[in-house]
């Protein structure tokens, strides 16, 4: 990913890869809701939606947002209030921060819709990045990279289309046949589009993929563009039936059990898409376990080879640090000051010369030793990575804001439930009897979550964990970014500063140990030797620091379960068949428990992941477009290990 490289011409954004300019440059404004949003006949559809009911509209080449922030102004002046709009848009070349606030400053009828979006215009890296405005009543799913790949990995259902991207004649590889068949493929029945251009390959390649095409007139100078609707939606061949939806939740009461980072982005999700939602938890307060800690990093572990993992954490980095901007307030309760990954070996720079090729500086860039102390604002040995939009947060506060979202209700010190299936969804009874109902129920007890579940499989492992709290000097007060190698510390808050973090897969006993505080104050001396020092160096005792032990939830292949569980017994039933033949195509759909879904499994990065996991169990709850490509949706799939057991012939 690069960002866009823009010429000025009247203030105005010309591009130079592509010669073109971003909108016409007699009236922009004018022209777009002349071609997009008039051609789409948005203002009718806007105003027609009911409370609760949702518009989907999806665009190719987000450019300068004028499009999406025109048609959030329309949205917001006629929809009813409780009705949604779900934009997507696609954009290869992302407008820096400077650059975007540049050209949008060119509409002041716009600016308090611009100012949101710079607002949240952070962690624009490659791959799904959602940003929610105004409460949840506009969202956009942003699709960063080339529309010809991200596109078709997208499970939505899209209403009206926006096909825009520089001229047919500037821009030729995307004006192609595929990109035709894959507006088609997400495309809802009855789906409309509108586009400049006129041009007859564009017109052709949109009848073939099944649009009625006509031509109408033009905005301005321009005597022609197209418009069409397409009348049946096409049959989603590429979602493989055990993978396919589950049926869309319609009532509104939901019960989320667990009140970690996981239960507490889920909780938030659902409220902001009206559903009542109650929070239990067994302890008397929030986030007393793996989400307790003082302080926790934003810390990506990638690849530079585009694993499930890596795009599942970059579309949930993004998405953490918009949440993170958004709910807490800046240099007290988190702040993104930077995180250094040091290449503390020779296996270690190697990778991360391959990560800085494979990803664009403004997510990560390779620092020399001098470059990494610099930021760090302590001497440094090594080279490191410089991830400048992250840095370390407090996950209780993140906790505590994510809660009190209107609409979400908690119940704390409920230890014992039990978990029913009633006809019209489910039954939690309370240890003194009280029975909570709800339709959808959303399991977060991390380690624990298979005890609701009798008959689910879920390979959760606790991974014990332990960080030390040190109070901060004069002199280690000049850490200003998180440095991480193989352990990490970050900036002090709070006059502390909290380091660690051990891994132990023996031991589930919760108790901060003496010999763990050694481990991290070792591990904190060979990660920087000069913070050490400046911590107290030899005279820092185990016995001096703070800190808190905690049980990570581990999966087998560290990816976290995310989405609609089913039972055990109906997956062996369904597909049976594998244990005789892994290689037969599975025809069943996945025998869903309906309502039920799970996310847990965070491993050592929830602060990342979990953010984006409430938001698409809250979207497929919903019937939304996903926040994530639909491989990685599967990647997270609950039932996943079931179905490898079964194809491997294993008891689970
Ligand atoms: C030492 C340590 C350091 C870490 N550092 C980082 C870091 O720097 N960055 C990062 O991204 N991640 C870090 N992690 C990982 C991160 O903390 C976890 O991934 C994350 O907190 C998991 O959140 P969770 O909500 O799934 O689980 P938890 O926070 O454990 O929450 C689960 C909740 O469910 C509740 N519960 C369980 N059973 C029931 C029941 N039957 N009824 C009601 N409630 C129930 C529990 O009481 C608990 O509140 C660290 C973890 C540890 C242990
Ligand atoms: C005319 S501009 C879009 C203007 C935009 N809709 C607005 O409201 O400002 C075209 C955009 O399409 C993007 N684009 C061009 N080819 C693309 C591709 N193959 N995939 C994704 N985006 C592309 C360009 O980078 C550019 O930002």
């Amino acid at each position: 990913m690069q960002h866009a490289d823009l010429d000025w011409e009247d203030g105005q954004p010309r591009s130079r890869a592509f010669g073109d300019v971003y909108f016409s440059r007699d009236s922009g404004l004018d022209e777009t809701r002349h071609v997009f949003l008039a051609g789409n006949r948005l203002p009718e559809r806007f105003a027609a939606l009911a409370a609760g009911e949702r518009l989907t509209v999806a665009e190719t080449g987000f450019g300068t947002g004028l499009n999406f922030l025109a048609a959030w102004q329309l949205f917001d002046a006629v929809a009813p209030a409780g009705a949604r709009l779900d934009f997507v848009s696609t954009e290869k070349y992302p407008l820096s921060l400077a650059d975007l606030t540049r050209a949008l400053a060119a509409w002041p009828a716009l600016s308090p819709y611009a100012d949101a979006l710079l607002a949240q215009y952070r962690g624009v890296v490659p791959g799904y990045q959602r940003f929610v405005f105004d409460g949840g009543r506009v969202v956009l799913t942003l699709l960063v990279g080339d529309v010809l790949e991200t596109l078709p990995q997208l499970d939505a259902r899209v209403d009206a289309w926006f096909l825009d991207g520089f001229s047919p004649a500037k821009n030729p590889d995307m004006w192609v046949q595929a990109l035709f068949d894959a507006m088609a493929a997400c495309s809802a029945a009855g789906a409309s589009f509108a586009t400049f251009t006129a041009a007859g390959f564009v017109r052709r390649g949109l009848s073939a993929a099944g649009f009625d095409v006509k031509k109408v007139p033009g905005f301005g100078s321009k005597r022609e563009m197209s418009v069409g609707t397409l009348p049946h939606a096409p049959e989603r061949l590429w979602r493989a039936p055990w993978l396919a939806r589950p049926a869309t939740i319609t009532g509104r009461r939901a019960l989320v059990i667990g009140a970690g980072i996981a239960g507490a982005s889920a909780a938030a999700s659902l409220a902001r898409r009206g559903f009542a939602v109650t929070v239990v938890e067994r302890h008397p307060l929030a986030a007393q376990e793996a989400s307790g800690n003082p302080q926790g990093v934003l810390y990506l572990k990638l690849s530079a080879h585009g694993t499930a993992q890596t795009r599942l954490l970059l579309a949930a980095y993004g998405y953490a640090l918009r949440t993170l901007a958004s709910s807490l307030t800046r240099g007290r309760d988190w702040d993104d000051c930077g995180v250094l990954q040091l290449a503390f070996d020779e296996a270690t720079a190697h990778k991360q010369d391959a990560l800085a090729a494979a990803f664009p500086e403004a997510l990560l860039k390779r620092v020399d030793a001098a470059g990494a102390s610099e930021h760090a604002g302590v001497a440094l040995a090594e080279n490191a990575l410089y991830f400048p939009e992250g840095g370390w947060i407090k996950p209780p506060a993140l906790v505590q804001a994510l809660l009190a979202t209107p609409g979400v209700t908690c119940r704390y010190g409920q230890a014992e439930q039990a978990l029913a299936r009633m006809e019209d969804g489910w039954r939690l009874t309370l240890a003194n009897g009280e029975a909570l109902d709800a339709d959808m129920v959303v399991i977060a007890c991390a380690n624990q979550s298979g005890a609701l579940l009798p008959d689910t499989t879920l390979p959760l492992k606790p991974i014990r964990g332990q960080v030390s709290v040190a109070p901060a000097t004069e002199q280690s007060s000049r850490l200003r970014t998180v440095l991480c190698g193989e352990a990490y510390v970050a900036p002090a808050a709070d006059g502390a500063h909290t380091f660690g973090a051990t891994f132990d897969f023996k031991s589930t006993d919760t108790t901060a140990t003496l010999a763990d505080h050694r481990a991290n104050i070792d591990a904190l001396s060979a990660l920087s030797p000069a913070l050490y020092a400046a911590l107290g160096g030899d005279a820092l005792a185990p016995e001096a620091l703070g800190g808190r032990a905690a049980l990570r939830s581990s999966t087998p292949d560290y990816l976290p379960l995310v989405g609609p569980l089913a039972s055990h017994t109906g997956v062996s039933e369904a597909y049976a068949e594998l244990a005789r033949d892994a290689t037969l195509p599975l025809t069943t759909t996945m025998p869903w428990l309906p309502g039920l879904y799970i996310s847990a499994g965070h491993g050592s990065r929830g602060m990342v992941s979990a953010p984006l996991a409430g938001e698409l169990i809250a979207s497929l709850a919903c019937g939304e477009t996903l926040p994530l490509p639909a491989p990685i949706v599967d990647a997270l799939s609950p039932s996943r290990f079931a179905l490898r057991a079964l194809m491997r012939r294993k008891k689970t």
